[in-house]
């Protein structure tokens, strides 16, 4: 009897999986790994090099810090799964990042998450709606983001674990608005084995700009996206491949009084009208 190649028989040893889905997601990830070292002819020193990556990732990953997530990200794998797993007809997801924190606390409509710290005030507004543009009442929005340094509260102990980001319900016309500040660029981590990886293959560690924005809503799919300011850099190198169209929003100069007297700021101060479309559980 001929012998199956390794590859058939090492696809074949998923099929009993006791969930077919195991069976069929892990057979296809051999068939595509085989085809990987086949066609780049993989040496055993390549092999166990990537093998002795994969433990030094291992060794610095924790609750606080995961270098396997970085190293999705940084291969497009994880914006390739927003890719395949995004329904038709919403606003367009993006990557979740490392920085995000469960415990936000709801804060009401209109809150001032800026304060008296260094940044230039940005008022970001507008509603969650349906796909067919009408208002999604009391949608719940969780919005982090990084302060003036460039930093999220977890890198920055001088921060309260709390700044710049929380939770607000939408208004029943849909309508959300925050004073926030604008965000800036920053570099992924880069001291562990994905920074060294990043830095032999000569490639940008920067992320452009962005707010992290994840909307929620009973009977609608949740979306986790980012809106990235059209003038910041990098939007065209994003290390971790998260800018779609649709996302790049432009900071206006606002002039408008009333804003400028509700939150007790000087005009101009900048801002951003984004809408947020979510699409229907199936
Ligand atoms: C972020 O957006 O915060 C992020 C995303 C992916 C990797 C590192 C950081
Ligand atoms: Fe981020």
């Amino acid at each position: 009897m001929p012998q199956p190649s390794v590859t058939e028989a090492a696809m074949r040893s998923f099929s009993q999986a006791s969930d077919p889905r195991l069976g069929q997601v892990m057979a296809l990830l051999v068939k595509h790994l085989h085809a990987f070292v086949a066609e780049s002819r993989l040496t055993k020193e390549e092999w166990l090099r990537g093998l002795e990556f994969l433990t030094q990732s291992a060794a610095i990953t924790d609750t606080e810090r995961n270098e396997f997530s970085l190293l999705s990200d940084i291969l497009g794998i994880s914006s390739m799964v927003d890719v395949v797993s995004q329904p038709e007809g919403g606003t367009a997801s993006s990557v979740l990042g490392p920085f995000h924190n469960h415990d936000s606390v709801l804060r009401p409509n209109g809150v001032d998450l800026s304060g008296d710290q260094p940044g230039q005030k940005t008022w970001l507004h507008g509603r969650v709606l349906d796909g067919q543009g009408r208002p999604i009442a009391h949608a719940e929005i969780d919005f982090w983001q990084n302060a003036d340094n460039g930093l999220y509260p977890a890198q920055d102990p001088a921060q309260d674990p709390q700044n710049l980001r929380c939770k607000i319900r939408c208004d029943a016309d849909g309508s959300y608005n925050l004073l926030t500040l604008r965000p800036h660029p920053y570099t992924v981590p880069t001291d562990g084995p994905v920074g060294a990886l990043l830095a032999a293959s000569g490639r940008n560690v920067w992320r452009p700009a962005h707010f992290h924005v994840i909307v929620s809503a009973p009977g609608y799919v949740g979306l986790v996206t980012e809106l990235f300011p059209a003038d910041s850099a990098y939007l065209d190198n994003d290390t971790v491949f998260g800018v779609r169209d649709g996302l790049i929003v432009p900071l206006q100069p606002s002039h408008n009084p009333k804003v400028a007297a509700r939150f007790g700021i000087p005009t101009p101060f900048l801002e951003v009208n984004f809408d947020f479309h979510l699409v229907p559980q199936a």
